[in-house]
């Protein structure tokens, strides 16, 4: 993992330390419209898997034009070029001149800059497209240490452009629906919810392309949750954090590490120099966060043991809860022991986003067409001048649990506050103004 943030261990503790809010004169960006416009003008930073599968939904969307490209790997460009050219739209503009190329994409004329690129190259690239005049999307996560995560906060609210944090499972079917569900008290009074990213990704992190060449070197360097936000994001949304809550503080501890290097012994002969590295981030990693309001959320991240995927995605209240993995709601009633499938709330709670788009976004793939309700929704907001539905608090608040959970499995698990991001304005936004259509 080369360049930009490339940080040793210790220095990634230092930046940690990084909590404070640091003085501002700039106003917030809660509540701040885009500008409307007819078409969004586009550029999209790492065409790897992620960069590829969004230049996809994206070209699917109507009035979108993707003006630039940019990748260390020329034929990646090159590839992607081709998918745009084969719809119709002029031949992007390329830039594959090494690892700061990316800031010549950000002169041009842009609306908007997507950056798919490893975790850390997230915050340079943001940042250099906000200080040109263009609004950031940034993969998840949107950054790694206190300081990035102030960093982005600071630029977006100096520059007056958005930073999103491209939270594709806030996009989800059964989230969305969850969500209005909550909303309308189906639930009662939330007290409860619990997140997660468990997923198998033992072949993909040694693989010797895509993340393999990446996203192993963080599980050498630290010990902690280091993918917090597809789990987080939804859960956040259920809370209203930035809506009339906030994460308050967390406490979190790692199991020991076992099953990267069994299965990198396993899987590659003793020559392979994977087979020399160490390991510190443990297996499973377990955080709780305690929000001003008095909610918890379980917070976990395993991506190194076998087992099937789960987000957990649940959510209760003083009625009943929602679990996910598989869906299935529990509403209060005398005698009543077992769960209730989904789907006997469709008809009622469907999302209107959903029915709007939800068999386009099928069809597009794309983790079961939540990435395409995602970038249909946020490249809509543009088009209408609304207010994103994920701002760069959002972004700060849903990454700060890697470098908070990091410093507290390294203290054995004492607490650890989060920073207020919003600078104290995380009760002046109403629920209400989330996925408005
Ligand atoms: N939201 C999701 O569901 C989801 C899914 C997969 C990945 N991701 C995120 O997307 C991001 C990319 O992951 P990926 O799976 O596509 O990885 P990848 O390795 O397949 O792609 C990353 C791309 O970035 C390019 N790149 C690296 N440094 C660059 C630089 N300085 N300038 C320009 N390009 C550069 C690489 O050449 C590569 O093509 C990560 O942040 C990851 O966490 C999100």
């Amino acid at each position: 993992m080369g360049g930009a943030g490339l940080l040793v261990a210790t220095d990634i503790l230092k930046s940690n330390l990084a909590a404070e809010a640091p003085n501002s004169s700039h106003s917030t960006m809660i509540g701040v419209p885009f500008e409307a416009r007819e078409r969004v003008r586009m550029g999209i930073i790492g065409v790897g898997g992620r960069g590829t599968s969004l230049l996809g939904e994206l070209l699917g969307v109507e009035n979108v034009e993707i003006k630039a490209i940019c990748d260390i790997i020329p034929a990646k460009v090159a590839h992607a070029q081709k998918a745009v050219t084969d719809k119709g739209q002029p031949e992007p503009k390329a830039f594959t001149k090494g690892d700061w190329d990316f800031k010549n994409l950000t002169q041009l004329d842009l609306d908007i800059v997507y950056i798919a690129t490893p975790w850390n190259w997230h915050v340079p690239m943001a940042v250099e497209a906000m200080k040109n005049g263009k609004h950031a999307a940034v993969e998840v996560p949107a950054c790694t240490t206190l300081e990035e995560c102030w960093q982005l906060v600071d630029t977006s609210e100096a520059t007056r452009k958005h930073c999103v944090i491209l939270e594709n499972c806030c996009y989800g079917e059964n989230e969305m629906m969850v969500l209005d569900m909550v909303r309308d008290g189906v639930f009662g009074e939330i007290t409860h919810g619990e997140a997660a990213y468990l997923h198998d990704l033992r072949s993909i992190v040694t693989a010797n392309e895509g993340e393999g060449l990446w996203r192993r070197f963080p599980h050498m360097q630290r010990n902690g949750n280091l993918y917090p936000t597809h789990g987080l994001g939804p859960v956040a949304h259920y809370m209203d954090i930035h809506r009339g809550d906030r994460f308050d503080y967390m406490v979190s501890v790692s199991s020991r590490e076992a099953s990267l290097s069994a299965y990198v012994k396993a899987n590659f002969p003793d020559a392979d120099p994977k087979r020399a590295e160490k390991y510190i981030c443990g297996d499973m990693n377990t955080s709780i966060i305690k929000t001003l309001k008095g909610r918890t959320i379980l917070l976990q991240h395993d991506v190194v043991n076998p087992r099937p995927y789960s987000r957990l995605n649940s959510i209760q209240g003083t009625k009943g809860m929602f679990a996910d993995y598989p869906a299935r709601i529990f509403i209060d009633a005398p005698k009543k022991e077992d769960w209730d499938s989904i789907d006997l709330f469709q008809e009622k709670y469907a999302h209107p986003l959903w029915k709007k788009t939800g068999e386009l976004a099928r069809k597009m793939g794309g983790h079961g067409g939540m990435d395409y309700v995602m970038n249909y929704r946020l490249m809509d907001c543009i088009k209408r001048g609304l207010i994103p539905d994920i701002d760069v608090y959002d972004a700060a608040a849903w990454s700060a649990p890697t470098p908070l959970s990091e410093t507290s499995v390294a203290q054995n698990g004492a607490s650890q506050k989060f920073p207020d991001f919003t600078r104290g304005k995380w009760n002046v936004r109403s629920q209400s103004q989330g996925f408005a259509l």
